[in-house]
């Protein structure tokens, strides 16, 4: 897989499309951290902070808006800007000859567009050399599959059980803002306002991610199953519940994975501990496993609490974290741009 965008002296032209939102930002930094190889940095937003101004590289780097910007030139654009910017903007960026690579849910499930952890399906992205969209999925999707594939290959998924414990960096700034706010407002004995969640979400856990759906599932829950199948291009059983918890960075997720033939605990550790992309710490004897609050900042896949589920067989539990923005948007979409120069 290679030829997506021919090497160029001095680098590539890279747009960040939501480049002041909390993805947008990681995403700066995680393309400066890599070292992605850029000859110039376009950071877009909305007319609302159109002229204010970002870091890439330690420099000061102005914010231009979306809406008046030609892409003619741009060879790649990083979107993290929203499903009603990505539908409008994406398709103008690829026509202008962009790969564009969308953290938004607007075109995950296109049939004619790529859904892709390069750990898991790099070799989806053929598809994005017709349109040249490819699509970033849903934070709590990658984490899962990053952790999923590895077994799935040896010994095919039947089915598979996740609840998730999400963190408030997930909904955005303004969902950080809320969470301490809420937290200072409650602790001095005010009442809390709630403006992003759909009820407080300090001191709380709150079942509901996403709007919900006719069937009872909110749409993150579908997003979830659906994605899933599409990546790993299979038909496996798959029912979520996904939550929000005060937490500002880092996923957790339950997972309950039920195998067509054996698959003990032991195995599992030892091939997710082989795998690309994941750190297994996981020692009850000495209280050792995953937490948001040491996976926030980092780029792997942790997984912990491995064990052979007591009430069925084939089936193992298993507790996996990752830092939403990271690995969950902003990283994997620049590991996907690192594929396209490859
Ligand atoms: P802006 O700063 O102009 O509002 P978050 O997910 O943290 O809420 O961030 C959303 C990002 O998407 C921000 O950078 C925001 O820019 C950007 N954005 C939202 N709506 C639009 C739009 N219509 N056009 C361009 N950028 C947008």
């Amino acid at each position: 897989m290679s030829g997506f965008l021919a090497p160029k002296e001095g680098g590539y032209r890279v747009a960040v499309v939501g480049a002041t939102g909390a993805v947008g930002l990681t995403m700066l930094e995680v393309l400066a951290e890599r070292k992605f190889p850029i000859s110039e940095l376009i950071p877009l937003a909305s007319s609302r902070s159109a002229g204010s101004f970002v870091a890439f590289n330690r420099l000061d780097t102005e914010v231009l808006d979306l809406a008046s910007f030609d892409p003619e030139g741009v060879d790649i654009a990083l979107f993290s800007a929203g499903g009603a910017t990505s539908l409008e903007y994406a398709p103008r960026f690829a026509e202008a000859g962009c790969y564009v690579i969308d953290n938004s849910s607007a075109w995950r499930m296109d049939e004619a567009v790529a859904l892709v952890v390069p750990e898991v399906n790099p070799e989806m992205l053929e598809m994005a050399r017709i349109n040249r969209i490819i699509a970033n999925p849903n934070c709590s999707t990658i984490q899962m599959v990053v952790a999923l594939a590895p077994l799935h290959r040896v010994v095919p998924i039947r089915r598979v059980v996740v609840a998730t414990y999400q963190a408030v960096s997930g909904a955005g700034g303004k969902a950080i803002e809320e969470l301490a706010n809420q937290t200072r407002q409650l602790l001095a004995g005010a009442s809390a306002e709630s403006n992003v969640f759909p009820a407080r979400i300090a001191f709380n856990v709150i079942p509901q991610i996403d709007i919900f759906m006719d069937d009872g599932y909110t749409k993150e829950e579908h997003k979830m199953m659906d994605e899933t199948r599409k990546i790993l291009q299979a038909d496996i059983a798959l029912t979520a519940t996904t939550v929000r918890v005060p937490v500002f960075y880092g996923h957790s997720e339950a997972l309950n994975v039920e195998f067509v033939a054996a698959m003990a605990a032991e195995q599992v550790r030892d091939l997710l501990a082989d795998a690309d992309g994941i750190c297994v710490v996981d020692d009850p004897s000495t209280e050792d496993y995953p937490l948001a609050s040491e996976a926030g900042g980092t780029d792997p896949v942790w997984v912990g609490r491995i064990r052979d589920d007591a009430s069925q067989a084939n089936t193992i539990d298993m507790w996996v974290v990752a830092d939403n923005i990271r690995k969950g948007a902003a990283l994997n979409a620049v590991q996907i741009a690192e594929l396209l120069i490859a």
